[in-house]
């Protein structure tokens, strides 16, 4: 029997009214995350409904072109990337709304010409002055842009009109990076202008986990240290460095992937109820969790942390080559593509419950998901019977592939003795919700147009992240040997790893 949704079908951002009217600029709109992700969320958003019919489109790169060509690049962009079949009709509006200034980033002279076009765009289409300023640019972009914009006048707010800029990832590389550029930032813009993008944020699945929580009267109860054993987080990918080896070597798996989307899915998942659904409430619990978490110690860092790297292997059937042998990759590279640890959160619903993190690239399966182990049911019931052991209790929100919450707990098995298994419980979402293909850009997009910050990170958690991640950067960078273990692409990841967990008397669930 097909699971059907209990209240009707249910509602997705498909259900919203259209964003209100406004410019979006992209910077970098010639880039890979313009092509492959903006302009196909765009896309999207304007099949459903959920643009303004008063909205224009500017893209800022260096390529001189006239807005026809631009249009072609987009029209490209759409035949290669797009999430779904493209309708002429839609796509066609859509480009006509379509824009191109050139100019170097630096350049005050290209915010001048900028300056003329959003005047013309806004007088052709009515957007009321309001404009979304998306850097999908290098990180070294970000200062210079917001710098421009400040000082041409048009960041400036006033009677009604808003001007916001969205800012991509990666935010720093370092707590003084981090800070420094969010003082840059704060400089020229409010708070309620900037849009901090983490992408983990606009996954369903990580929407849901507040839900889950916070709107079941099931699960809270059990979600603190009176119930819960330890915690697990898995971003297992696949993918190799492939042709990011020069952004990738100087960045390592701790910097790209754990301050901004493992630390997201632990906010989540250890954050305390806020007070309303409001993004300050939001960020300020998530604030919380990043301050709550212990600092580690050099000494610590060597015991509670592993990094390494990964070595010629197989993964998915499929040869890779060892990192240090991939295009842009030092020779010699010590730069870790894998990365896992054991934090601790000393706040009242934490205190003692170990949450394990790890990521890694050239991993043996694309597996990303946060398993919740519950303490064993007490044994005095069942000795003096057949029974041995008894499978743990686990929630698992599985957030990638597979996208179901899973709750595995012990059962009798059919028969005369006693004999008890572990079996599991699936809520997967297809059986229930028939969401339309994504980028996962479509809700920040909206969100960013609608003025709501809830799923975008607010400057002091950017900072608490940075300041969690710190004391391992200078541990690593202090310690005559960085500590750096190997694995084989296609591989769980490094043994030291395990020995992590082992030493807890725990194991990591499998990535497969
Ligand atoms: C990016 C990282 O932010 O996230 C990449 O820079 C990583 O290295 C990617 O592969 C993972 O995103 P997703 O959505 O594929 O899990």
């Amino acid at each position: 029997m097909r699971a059907q949704p209990c209240l009707g079908p249910a509602t997705t951002v498909a259900d919203a009214a259209p964003a209100p009217p406004c410019t979006i600029v992209i910077f970098g709109a010639a880039g890979d995350l313009a092509r492959r992700l903006l302009i196909p969320a765009l896309y999207n958003l304007a099949a459903r409904g959920l643009l303004s019919d008063r909205l224009g489109i500017v893209g800022v790169s260096r390529n001189v072109m006239p807005d026809e060509a631009f249009r072609d690049t987009v029209r490209a962009a759409l035949r290669n990337f797009a999430t779904d079949a493209v309708e002429p009709d839609v796509a066609e509006a859509l480009l006509g709304r379509l824009f191109h200034v050139a100019g170097d980033f630096a350049d005050p002279e290209t915010y001048r010409r900028l300056t003329d076009r959003l005047a013309d765009v806004a007088g052709r289409f009515g957007t009321d002055g309001n404009v979304l300023f998306y850097l999908a640019t290098p990180p070294a972009a970000f200062a210079p842009i917001v710098r421009n914009l400040g000082a041409s006048g048009l960041t400036r707010e006033k009677g009604g009109v808003w001007r916001r800029v969205v800012v991509e990832k990666p935010f720093g590389t370092d707590l003084a990076s981090a800070r420094s550029l969010n003082a840059e930032l704060q400089t020229v813009l409010d708070e309620h202008q900037i849009y901090r993008i983490d992408h983990y944020l606009g996954k369903e699945t990580v929407q849901n986990i507040m839900v889950a929580r916070f709107a079941n009267g099931l699960f809270e109860p059990l979600w603190n240290r009176n119930h819960v054993d330890h915690v697990q987080i898995t971003v297992g990918e696949t993918v190799s460095v492939e042709r990011r080896g020069r952004f990738y070597d100087a960045t390592g798996a701790l910097r790209d992937m754990v301050p901004n989307h493992l630390f997201q899915l632990l906010a989540l998942t250890a954050m305390e109820p806020p007070t309303c659904f409001d993004a300050d409430a939001v960020h300020t619990e998530k604030a919380k969790v990043f301050d709550a978490i212990h600092r580690f110690t050099p000494e610590e860092v060597a015991t509670n942390v592993v990094r390494a790297q990964y070595g010629a292997g197989t993964v998915t059937g499929k040869p890779v080559a060892a990192y240090r042998e991939s295009l842009d990759v030092a020779a010699d590279s010590r730069t870790e593509t894998f990365v896992a640890m054991r934090l601790l959160i000393d706040n009242w619903r934490w205190a003692g419950v170990p949450f394990y993190l790890r990521t890694g690239k050239s991993l043996a399966a694309r597996r990303t998901e946060i398993a919740v182990g519950f303490k064993q049911a007490p044994y005095p019931l069942f000795r003096n019977t057949p029974v041995e052991r008894l499978a743990d209790n686990v929630l698992v929100i599985g957030v990638q592939p597979d996208e179901a919450i899973t709750l595995q707990f012990n059962a009798k098995v059919p028969g005369p003795r006693l004999r008890i298994d572990g079996v599991r419980m699936v809520m997967e979402y297809k059986d229930y919700f028939r969401a339309a293909p994504s980028t996962g850009y479509e809700t920040l997009i909206y969100d960013g147009m609608a003025g709501d910050q809830t799923q975008f990170q607010r400057a002091d958690y950017v900072e608490a992240g940075w300041a969690v991640v710190q004391p391992i950067l200078d541990a690593w960078r202090a310690r005559s040997g960085d500590g750096l273990a190997a694995y084989p692409a296609g591989s769980q990841g490094p043994r030291e790893a395990d020995d992590l967990l082992a030493r807890d008397g725990r194991r990591w669930r499998p990535v497969s």
